[in-house]
């Protein structure tokens, strides 16, 4: 166990000293070709991105070495510290998940060492009744695990956890149940969309093929009651656990029941390009097209969003650069899945805008965490993000931190930016 941890410190400091000889030695400012652009110049995105993951990689490695295996970081404090939650929390699958992602753009096995060890902390929560968001802790921990390495006994652990998220699929309704707390009788939440994959997943392989079949019901029900006509979407819809009818429709982290909440338009972004990838269904497709022309009609110029597309005090609010984050990753591979050319443009071109600002340094304008010298103004990877703001109807205290999940659905939409040609390429 010593010789474990001892092993891991090494790769950890090395990984660091890694990712900042990059960050010194190559010139993210350097334009493509070799010359050099001044900084007040547009500067090339793909060498902003390069140095960006690197800055990323080697944030997290620090928190690594920071934590014990069971502890997992959700959103800095004052962006000093990050608030370290157990594996039960909602976000504990980003920070391993961010790791695998690392290991999948780069190669580098030291990542894969790290993920493996905070995956391993998550596997108890494959028996999580008690939340959709089982969906979130395994899929991006387990689920890429299994994706990138192949080991059975990460399928195993996503199966089981499938069997988990369908127990919470109500015939009548037709849906998963998000939430076990408050007032509603059977409450689901925009955020669920997200959680459908792991369902897709399971299903066709080795699963439950009823999964599939639960998850398409569970979309084809959000297009129904979440969306409004203009694209917009609703936090939470009620439903009667009886009947299947809407009993309301209101928000919890958004500012009003008739406001969009801007990680939930995010969310539904992401969510309904994936629904649509996994089924094939034009209802999706159109969900995903009608979601996103609304986020991306909306965005403030530098791409980012206020924390709520209706909050009150715009501009001076907060944004919340993890909607952005999500919003820029779903929008590249919605792009692939439109069929007009001139969406696939404007939602390519909207996700390029979001990344120029979100993988630009905060001393150049952007989000990223880095000061002119390079140093990090805080534990995470971006800036400005929101967790739960204190106007929302839930109230909360974390309206400008750092946020794993942002981190992650960065790395995320790094990876499909340099992956995915833009349209017509
Ligand atoms: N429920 C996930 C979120 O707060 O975005």
């Amino acid at each position: 166990m010593k010789r474990t941890a001892l092993l891991m410190a090494v790769s950890i400091l090395a990984l660091c000293a890694a990712a900042a000889a990059q960050r010194v030695s190559g010139d993210w400012n350097a334009a493509p070709g070799g010359s050099h652009s001044p900084r007040s110049r547009e500067i090339h995105l793909d060498l902003r991105v390069a140095h960006a993951r690197d800055f990323a990689g080697s944030q997290l490695a620090l928190t690594a070495g920071l934590l014990l295996p069971a502890e997992y970081p959700k959103h800095t404090i004052f962006y000093s510290t990050w608030n370290i939650v157990s594996a039960a929390d909602w976000s504990s699958g980003f920070f391993p998940g961010s790791f695998w992602l690392l290991h999948e753009q780069t190669g580098d096995l030291a990542w894969r060492t790290l993920a493996e060890t905070w995956t391993a902390g998550i596997e108890d929560q494959k028996f999580n009744t008690t939340t959709h968001d089982v969906g979130f802790m395994i899929f991006c921990s387990f689920g890429n695990g299994f994706r990138l390495t192949g080991d059975p006994a990460y399928r195993d652990v996503v199966l089981q956890a499938a069997q988990s998220l369908a127990s919470r699929f109500n015939p009548a309704v037709g849906c998963i149940r998000s939430w076990d707390f408050g007032l509603w009788q059977f409450p689901v939440i925009v955020d669920n969309m997200m959680n459908l994959e792991i369902l897709f997943w399971a299903a066709a392989n080795g699963g439950d093929p009823l999964w599939y079949d639960m998850a398409l019901s569970h979309a084809l029900k959000t297009v129904d009651n979440h969306l409004r006509a203009d694209g917009s979407s609703y936090h939470v819809v009620d439903y009667d656990p009886l009947t299947g009818g809407v009993l309301s429709r209101s928000t919890w982290a958004g500012f009003a029941n008739d406001s969009t909440w801007s990680r939930g338009q995010a969310w539904a972004v992401h969510g309904f390009t994936m629904a649509f990838r996994e089924t094939g269904e034009l209802a999706l497709l159109d969900a995903a097209e009608a979601v996103a022309g609304y986020f991306v009609d909306n965005l403030p110029a530098d791409g980012v969003p206020y924390w709520d597309f209706d909050a009150p005090g715009i501009p001076d609010t907060e944004r919340d650069s993890s909607a952005a984050a999500i919003g820029a990753s779903g929008l590249i591979e919605l792009s692939t899945l439109t069929v007009d050319p001139l969406r696939q443009r404007k939602y390519y071109d909207a996700a390029r805008r979001i990344l120029r600002s979100l993988a630009a340094p905060k001393a150049d304008g952007g989000y990223l965490a880095e000061d002119t010298a390079g140093q990090p103004l805080s534990q995470g990877v971006l800036m400005h993000g929101c967790a739960i703001h204190p106007d929302s109807f839930a109230g909360g205290n974390v309206p400008d931190e750092s946020l794993i999940w942002g981190d992650y659905y960065l790395i995320e939409a790094f990876g499909r930016y340099e992956t995915i040609p833009p349209p017509g390429k």
